[in-house]
């Protein structure tokens, strides 16, 4: 399928298709998708955005709070959501909250403001992920984000490009050419 987009396959085609109407719209697109998806690139690579509250996951998830506990989108829809503020202060109303973070955590509450956390893994608008398939399928949440139960700070994983993508979806299929189809279909993941 990929073979199709390649440059050179393109220009074996001739001039008679670059003066064609559609083509010229199509080569714009690709090139919208190339620059926005090299800005995404730089992006990606960068350190963990800063936060408005330096949340630990290390810490919670040792204390036996499970993901989907707090992301429970993960599991019956597209995004995996992040925890509102009444989520944590049903935890943390409970005890003296005397540490600089957890100050932070009873301002936001006192004010009955949202936390204006920064997203870490983000797609660019031309791609589809949904996060429904992927749990239904048994994939871990580390396979693809790294150990976050270790990490005081939710850290980027670079890796998520669309050949990271089509890698898993390949080796999914097996030998299942229906399957692969599906897997590997463009619009299967730009609609
Ligand atoms: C007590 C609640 C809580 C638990 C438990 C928890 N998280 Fe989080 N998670 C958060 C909060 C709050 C953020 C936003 C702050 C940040 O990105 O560091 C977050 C951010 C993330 C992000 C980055 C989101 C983005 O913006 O891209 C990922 C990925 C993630 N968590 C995965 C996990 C995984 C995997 C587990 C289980 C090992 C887990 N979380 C357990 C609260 C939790
Ligand atoms: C399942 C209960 C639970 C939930 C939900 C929870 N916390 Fe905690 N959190 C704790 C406990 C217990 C501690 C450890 C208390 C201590 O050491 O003082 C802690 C510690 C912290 C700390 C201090 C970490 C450090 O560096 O020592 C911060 C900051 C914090 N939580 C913020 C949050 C935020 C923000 C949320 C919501 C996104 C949240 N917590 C949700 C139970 C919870
Ligand atoms: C197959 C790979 C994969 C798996 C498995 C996966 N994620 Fe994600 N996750 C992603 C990708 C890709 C994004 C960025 C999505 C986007 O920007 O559209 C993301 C984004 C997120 C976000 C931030 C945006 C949102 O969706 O709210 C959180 C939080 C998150 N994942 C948590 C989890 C948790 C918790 C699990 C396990 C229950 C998990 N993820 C499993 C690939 C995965
Ligand atoms: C580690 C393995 C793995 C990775 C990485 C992965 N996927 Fe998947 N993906 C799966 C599995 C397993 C399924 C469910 C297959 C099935 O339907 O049987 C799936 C299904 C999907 C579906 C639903 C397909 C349908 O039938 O409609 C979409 C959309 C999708 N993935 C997008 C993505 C995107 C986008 C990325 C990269 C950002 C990605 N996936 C990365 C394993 C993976
Ligand atoms: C399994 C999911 C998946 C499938 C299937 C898929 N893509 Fe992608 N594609 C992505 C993701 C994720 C990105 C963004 C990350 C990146 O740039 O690698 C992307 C980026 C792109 C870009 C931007 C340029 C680039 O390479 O960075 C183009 C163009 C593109 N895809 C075309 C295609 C075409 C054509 C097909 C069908 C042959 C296809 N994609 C199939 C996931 C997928």
């Amino acid at each position: 399928m990929l073979e199709r987009f390649k440059i050179s396959n393109l220009l074996e085609k001739g001039g008679r298709l670059i003066r064609k109407p559609s083509f010229l719209v199509g080569m714009g697109v690709l090139f919208i998708l190339l620059f926005s998806a090299a800005g995404y690139g730089v992006w990606t690579t960068q350190q963990p955005p800063p936060q408005p509250i330096q949340f630990n996951h290390s810490i919670h998830v040792e204390l036996g709070a499970q993901c989907l506990y707090c992301h429970p989108g993960a599991w019956r829809q597209a995004s995996a959501g992040l925890p509102t503020t009444a989520k944590c202060w049903g935890c943390h109303q409970q005890m003296p909250n005397t540490k600089p973070e957890q100050q932070k955590l009873v301002v936001f509450v006192e004010r009955g403001d949202p936390i204006p956390w920064a997203p870490v893994f983000i797609q660019p608008d031309f791609v589809y992920f949904n996060h429904r398939p992927h749990i239904a399928g048994e994939v871990n949440c580390e396979t693809c984000h790294g150990e976050i139960s270790r990490m005081t700070v939710a850290q980027p994983n670079p890796r998520q490009n669309m050949g990271w993508c089509l890698e898993c979806h390949r080796a999914t299929a097996g030998d299942d050419p229906d399957k692969l189809a599906r897997l590997t279909d463009c619009v299967t993941c730009h609609r």
